[in-house]
């Protein structure tokens, strides 16, 4: 498949809700998966949104095993999520960094729920239903918030804490 255009802030689909599968098992839905993979993987990213590639659809990928953007943070299972739902299971929530591959070079502190329970389907439209926490609820909140066209930057608290990547994490450039 094919390492696609991420689309970037101020791109009027980032910001519209997406519209719900109604279809599971089809190819137009592989694809669309194979090339949210190709693109998330080439850019080093922990997960991706349909509407970040130009599609408005409800689905969204995520997962990482370990990753030079993200060195602390603890495992995710590498996930197809479609037609999401997400509630809190306490109301606990935590401060924590994140970045967008929408928004190239920065990184904002944003709260979120610290524990959270999931729901959705898989590509074959089996459901998929777990808990999580910490790094792993705050990957799934940020790209469920894609699909309400929610962008982190609109949920910082105090845009102190809001900036450019090589200046805020220095020891996350580059270097190979
Ligand atoms: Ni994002």
């Amino acid at each position: 498949m094919a390492v696609r255009q991420v689309l970037k802030m101020g791109h009027p689909l980032l910001v519209q809700a997406a519209q719900p599968i109604l279809e599971f098992t089809s190819k137009e839905l592989d694809d669309l998966i194979a090339d949210m993979f190709d693109t998330m993987t080439a850019l080093d990213g922990a997960g991706l949104a349909a509407p970040q590639i130009g599609v408005p659809k409800r689905v969204v990928i995520f997962g990482l095993h370990s990753n030079r953007r993200y060195p602390e943070a603890e495992p995710v299972p590498m996930t197809v999520l479609i037609n999401p739902s997400v509630e809190p299971v306490s109301s606990e929530m935590e401060a924590g960094w994140e970045g967008c591959l929408s928004v190239p070079g920065m990184r904002g502190k944003v709260s979120r729920y610290l524990r959270i329970r999931y729901a959705g389907f898989d590509p074959s439209g089996h459901e998929i239903r777990r808990d999580a926490e910490g790094f792993h609820a705050r990957v799934v909140q940020h790209e469920c918030d894609h699909l309400d066209g929610i962008l982190y930057p609109m949920r910082i608290t105090n845009l102190r804490d809001f900036g450019y990547e090589d200046v805020l994490f220095p020891e996350l450039i580059r270097t190979d």
